[in-house]
């Protein structure tokens, strides 16, 4: 490569850094709601003033719709929608502040719907909450793909793969003598062109779409740079397949890959680690599945190309290389994406997210078994001709499709993540706040009916400590079956144990949901004790789905498994590179001898091109003749 060649491709890789840090951010590119207070089936003592939606996304506020339902079916609209953050920051988590009319005793939905900023993926759900009165919560929502979203993303990935799948075969055509892969290779970039041009066209259609259901208010700079950076590289990949130019072709594949991949689910997340391994998979996968295509009609129309059987045979056997590669860099990257997008076996089975994410892995594990035929009957002594592994790979083109439309499926759906999905639950912090020259938290874990733990911490603000902390007592009052019952209310007492020098735990029975009281007790040394009273409302009992098979977090798993899977393919490596290295410079005679390439004589007669398969054409020498073919002959 000369060294204006590479100027130019680190350029383009710095532009393209830099593009995608555009305000970049730790969120996620959707906006899911993180929580919501009051939390969903959560009973509170007196009506809310406010209802607060956390996203973890900035939101447009303009697009954003909070509808309140009443147990008879009224519905509510806010008095105000404010947005919590500071808008100059339109990539960071919004916090959305709905003010409400005065509400009575009773059970509410909340239903709402808003945009993200950061990729205009729109999203909707509902959660409930009661005032002195028991309610279901409504459990994880999920948004399912929004249909124009949808479209322009397999537009893009029909443009990418094409781009890719034309340039590995025009790589592998280009072993053929020139008189013969000229022609097909030429074909196939101009056809994989025009697929990058309808891909540019239809995400600008969407674009445009877009802009008139939301109006111009919902595009941030750092989205619109990006799309329109990628609309550049997509155009520019088209342009240079044209001319033939291979290298410009990939970087700006590779560059619209990377912006495809920030206007995503890993986009912004978590830095440079999510985006890169996102797009090594996007890239890996769309190499293979659009060189998969571009073989299989290079198979059917072989004859309109002037392709002999052998020529077919000899660009499907070059292929095995790249596939490899591209099927172990998809199954590592794949496990470790899966593993921030699933949380639990659970989050699986019964989330759209996770079934799809269950198809594309059980398709995929189909086309791979498919392609492991493909390439055994390629490679299978004495199978030649027309039958050696075209009509599998045409199955495997179909298959790979629909592997990638489920791909787009999941890049536009809501990732399996609820924290309802995953037994891990994090205790509710009810109470923090000064206690006398006490700092006290307390926590409760779980927020139930029925047996659950009370953390107090409590930190002495003074030194030196006026009375050291010698013990501290919790008690349980039930507030509803006081108002109930005329003021006698039912209370359970605990002592609390020490768990570290400022951390007290304490074992709970807590009553039926709805409002309780808990009285803290903090006995000290030669001083009164402090007592406070914290103000809570118990969550109902059932108000998550029932577990169908482990709520257990698979995250960890997943990301452990592909590091698993990384570390085997890298040993396989080492083991086949060793093992091969006795037929790095074989004797042609041996080579043929063990049949692993195709000699002169099993080609097939090509009327088409007006030669017989058996004489080499003119121009360059077929690659059976060639020592350097027969040696990659060797190496498949
Ligand atoms: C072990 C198998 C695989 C696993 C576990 C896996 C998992 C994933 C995950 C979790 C994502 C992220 C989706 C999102 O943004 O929410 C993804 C994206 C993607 N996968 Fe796979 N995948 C696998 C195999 C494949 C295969 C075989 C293909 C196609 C040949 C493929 C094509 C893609 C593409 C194109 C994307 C990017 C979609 C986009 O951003 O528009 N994957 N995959």
């Amino acid at each position: 490569m000369g060294i204006r060649r590479v100027l130019v491709t680190l350029a383009v890789a710095l532009g393209t850094a830099l593009l995608v840090g555009l305000g970049a951010s730790p969120a996620s590119a959707h906006a899911y709601l993180a929580s919501s207070s009051p939390g969903d089936g959560v009973t509170l003592a007196a009506a809310p003033r406010t209802v607060e939606l956390r996203f973890t996304e900035h939101v447009v506020l303009e697009a954003t719709e909070i509808t309140v339902v009443t147990g008879d079916g009224r519905r509510l609209a806010p008095t105000g929608l404010t947005l919590a953050e500071s808008d100059e920051d339109q990539e960071a988590p919004a916090t959305v502040v709905a003010t409400m009319p005065a509400l009575g005793v009773g059970a509410y939905h909340v239903a709402w719907r808003t945009l993200s900023s950061d990729d205009l993926h729109e999203s909707a759900g509902t959660f409930a909450f009661g005032i002195q009165s028991e309610v279901q919560a409504s459990g994880p929502s999920e948004t399912n793909p929004d249909l124009f979203e949808l479209a322009s993303r397999w537009a893009v990935l029909a443009g990418l793969g094409a781009g890719l799948g034309a340039l590995v075969v025009g790589r592998l055509l280009g072993r053929l003598p020139a008189a013969t892969g000229r022609m097909p290779r030429a074909r196939l970039h101009r056809l994989a062109g025009r697929i990058l041009v309808v891909a540019a066209g239809a995400a600008l259609v969407v674009a445009l779409v877009d802009l008139v259901r939301f109006g111009t208010g919902a595009f941030t700079t750092g989205y619109v740079v990006r799309w329109g950076v990628r609309e550049v590289a997509l155009l520019g990949a088209a342009f240079a397949l044209g001319r033939g130019s291979w290298r410009s072709a990939g970087a700006a594949l590779v560059g619209a890959g990377l912006l495809t991949v920030s206007i995503g689910h890993f986009g912004l997340r978590g830095g440079p680690t999510w985006e890169v391994t996102s797009t090594v998979h996007l890239l890996a996968a769309l190499l293979w599945a659009g060189s998969v295509g571009a073989l299989a009609l290079l198979g059917l129309r072989s004859a309109h190309l002037g392709l002999s059987h052998p020529d077919v045979r000899s660009v499907l056997r070059g292929f095995r290389l790249p596939a490899t590669v591209s099927v172990v860099v998809v199954a590592v990257t794949g496990t470790y994406l899966a593993s921030d997008v699933v949380v639990s076996v659970d989050a699986v089975l019964l989330t759209t997210y996770g079934r799809v994410l269950l198809a594309k892995v059980a398709l995929a594990g189909l086309v791979g078994a498919v392609a492991l035929l493909t390439t055994r009957r390629l490679h299978a002594r004495g199978v030649r001709g027309a039958g050696a592994g075209r009509p599998l790979v045409g199955v495997e083109a179909l298959g790979l499709l629909a592997v990638v439309a489920l791909a787009g499926v999941l890049a536009t759906g809501q990732p399996a993540v609820s924290p309802r999905l995953v037994t891990e639950q994090a205790p509710s912090v009810i109470d923090d706040r000064p206690v006398a020259d006490l700092q006290q938290t307390v926590a409760l874990r779980p927020n139930r009916p029925g047996a659950s733990v009370a953390l107090v911490d409590v930190l002495d603000t003074r030194r030196p400590s006026p009375g050291p902390v010698t013990g501290v007592s919790v008690t349980v009052r039930d507030v509803a079956s006081e108002g109930a019952g005329g003021g006698t209310s039912r209370a359970t007492s605990e002592a609390a144990t020490p768990v570290t020098p400022s951390r007290w735990s304490a074992n709970l029975v807590l009553p039926a949901a709805g409002a309780v009281d808990l009285d803290v007790v903090v006995h000290r040394r030669g001083v009164d004790d402090v007592r406070s009273t914290v103000h809570w409302v118990v969550g109902p009992s059932g108000s998550d789905p029932a577990t169908v098979v482990s709520r257990a977090p698979v995250s960890d798993l997943l990301a452990w498994v592909s590091v698993a899977l990384a570390v085997a393919a890298l040993l396989a490596a080492v083991v086949l590179l060793r093992r091969r290295r006795p037929f790095a410079a074989p004797s042609r005679g041996r080579v043929r001898g063990a049949g692993e390439v195709d000699g002169p004589a099993p080609r097939d007669p090509a009327p088409e091109s007006g030669r017989s398969g058996s004489e080499p054409p003119s121009g360059r020498q077929p690659d059976v003749a060639r020592g350097s073919v027969t040696r990659a002959g060797a190496e498949r």
